[in-house]
């Protein structure tokens, strides 16, 4: 067994800041990862990082800014938070040595991103998140913090107290890539989890194949709630046959968007006549779609992305990347011709429920990043808003962790008792079977039972651990994975996407339960030790189940129209009802609803819910 102060899991930029963090308040802090620190998605983020950092902004305008873009679903503490606290890990990283573009006069260089005031979201090019990912892993081996990499983490150690908020975390078990050894990671004072979003319960998406919610499934399964997962997040501009990520910053610096008529159509079809292009993504999202769905699309499938108008020597300076990633990906050249775009999922707003110092409602466990729901997104993200979100939330997280004295949180986690609980209008039974502790094979949690010393816990959840992936790799018959992977990823992106409606959700949670009953019978068909992607990718896909139901259900449960969340059936934003919060409780197998109210009141201010318009 490996032991240390603080276990950091995911090494993208929220575990990487969050590891930092926890050094730096004198723990004795390791990282597991299932990939190489570099390697993580955070590397393919392009845009930038929102901070009010020029005179003429405020982070009280950027706090202003992201609650209407959340379309009030997020909460004011985390919001402010986050707007707060930019500024500073901006400078921080700058002080680190990140190559920021900059002006001519050497300040670092902002540009306008949709939904924003004022143009504060600064940028290394377009691509922030690579240079991020290096200045952090940066300090990090400069610091000596351990990295075990190509350690995929399996489970946490959780006692199994009756109330989630009664239980402690205890540490980790992972299986190491490289050898096949399961081993457990007991950590003293705190886990905290940095595993990035379920981008791939999608099938056509911007995320990394490593993008499967492990975090999110664990945390869930082990008695946290889940928020607000039915807000997921489709970016307007993705390429059609990969779904590569084109960056906001296109539009950012210029770019324009075309329908098949040559019509400018944010502005010809009245879809947003101020901001245009730079509406919010949910906007222009559900703008190009309806113009596909009404016939002005070319191919009946996306529109055109123009920058030619920037000429070659801004673009080669701001976009490089970009020009690169349409050559490669879809051959297309962005100096002399249009580029092809549509919506693909790109983010998850809802996630582990967390408080703005990143601590959930079990002792010793933490989360941040894009796995961890602090509400600061609500139901729609800006652009620009999710880097901050890593470094600033992945530090408090870290210091938290690591005890050091944090500001008291005003967002109170677990508290799920005092509030309204409703039925899940289902088509099926969900998450039947499975205890605490079973086998993943019957689908139910894996979260390690007993509430006994912390080191009997972790025995126990590693034994549970070497059983599940023997069962797994002695079954003498059975499906691929990957055959009930690209179930789910169908039904998803066929039912739960912009455009959502009731049957079409109803369908999905068939769907899924069909894919949760063939998941019975996996095979790994790779029985080796060594580099077991095969058997890796199976347990993935289990994840990848619990949380594209729990965002179906969710969807299904939420009958109104808010931020990324359009239902055919509710055709506006209901504020007298549906001013909260969706929580999921795991109860032994089954998901259980219920939800918290959305928490307005700032430090200064009560938003006040506005029409939202752009
Ligand atoms: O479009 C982009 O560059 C993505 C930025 C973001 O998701 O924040």
């Amino acid at each position: 067994m490996y032991e240390h102060d603080v276990i950091v899991v995911g090494a993208g930029g929220a575990g990487l800041r969050a590891a930092i963090a926890a050094q730096e308040a004198g723990a004795d802090v390791a990282m597991v990862t299932k990939l190489h620190p570099v390697r993580s998605h955070t590397g393919a983020a392009e845009g930038g990082i929102n901070a009010a950092l020029r005179e003429a902004d405020s982070w009280q305008d950027h706090a202003y800014d992201t609650m209407k873009g959340s379309d009030y679903l997020g909460d004011a503490p985390a919001i402010e938070t986050l707007c707060k606290d930019s500024p500073y890990e901006v400078i921080q990283l700058e002080h680190w040595g990140m190559a920021f573009s900059r002006e001519e006069d050497g300040r670092v260089s902002q540009r306008p991103f949709g939904g924003l005031s004022f143009p504060r979201t600064t940028y290394a090019g377009a691509e922030t998140g690579h240079h991020l990912l290096h200045t952090l892993y940066e300090q990090v081996v400069k610091r000596g913090i351990e990295v075990y990499d190509e350690w995929h983490v399996l489970d946490l150690a959780v006692s199994d107290e009756e109330r989630p908020e009664d239980r402690t975390c205890h540490g980790v078990v992972a299986y190491d890539v490289a050898t096949g050894e399961i081993s457990g990671f007991k950590a003293r004072d705190g886990v905290i989890l940095a595993t990035g979003g379920p981008g791939q319960a999608f099938d056509h998406t911007t995320n990394a194949v490593s993008c499967t919610g492990d975090g999110q499934a664990m945390a869930y399964r082990a008695g946290v709630p889940l928020e607000d997962m039915e807000f997921i997040q489709f970016h307007p501009t993705t390429l059609p046959s990969t779904g590569v990520l084109i960056s906001e910053g296109v539009r950012g610096e210029g770019g324009i968007l075309y329908n098949a008529e040559g019509e400018r159509f944010m502005f010809e079809h009245g879809y947003a006549n101020n901001d245009g292009e730079l509406a919010s993504r949910d906007v222009v999202s559900r703008a190009e779609l309806t113009e596909v769905n009404e016939g002005r699309g070319i191919e009946d499938e996306y529109v055109h992305l123009d920058m030619r108008h920037l000429g070659e020597e801004r673009i080669l300076d701001r976009l490089e990347n970009i020009l690169h990633l349409a050559e490669d990906f879809e051959g297309t050249d962005g100096i002399k011709e249009p580029m092809p775009v549509k919506p693909g999922q790109h983010y998850a707003m809802g996630g582990i429920e967390t408080d703005e110092n990143g601590e959930t409602c079990i002792t010793g466990l933490y989360a941040a990043g894009e796995c961890a729901c602090a509400s600061v997104h609500g139901a729609n993200r800006l652009g620009g808003n999710a880097l901050p979100e890593l470094i600033v939330l992945g530090k408090r997280a870290g210091y938290h962790a690591a005890g050091k004295e944090m500001e008291p949180a005003k967002i109170e986690t677990g508290q799920r008792g005092e509030y309204e609980t409703a039925t899940i209008d289902s088509p099926v039974e969900l998450g039947e079977g499975g205890t605490p502790g079973d086998a993943v094979a019957d689908g139910g949690a894996v979260a390690a039972g007993g509430s006994a010393d912390p080191d009997t816990l972790l025995e126990q959840a590693v034994a549970a651990e070497r059983r599940r992936i023997e069962e797994l790799l002695d079954k003498d018959e059975g499906i691929h994975h990957s055959e009930v992977r690209s179930k789910v990823q169908k039904t998803m992106t066929q039912n739960v996407n912009v455009f959502r409606e009731q049957e079409g959700l109803k369908q999905a949670l068939r769907d899924l339960r069909d894919a949760r009953d063939e998941y019975q019978n996996v095979k790994v068909m790779d029985p080796s030790q060594t580099f077991n992607t095969d058997l890796l990718q199976t347990i993935e896909t289990q994840n990848l189940l619990d949380l594209a139901e729990a965002i179906t259900v969710g969807a299904l449960a939420r009958k109104e129209f808010r931020g990324a969340h359009w239902r055919a059936e509710a055709q506006e934003r209901k504020d007298d009802e549906w001013l909260k919060h969706t929580m999921l409780s795991w109860n032994d197998g089954s998901p259980e609803l219920w939800f918290r109210p959305v928490i307005l009141e700032g430090e200064n201010k009560t938003y006040e819910p506005k029409v939202r318009s752009y």
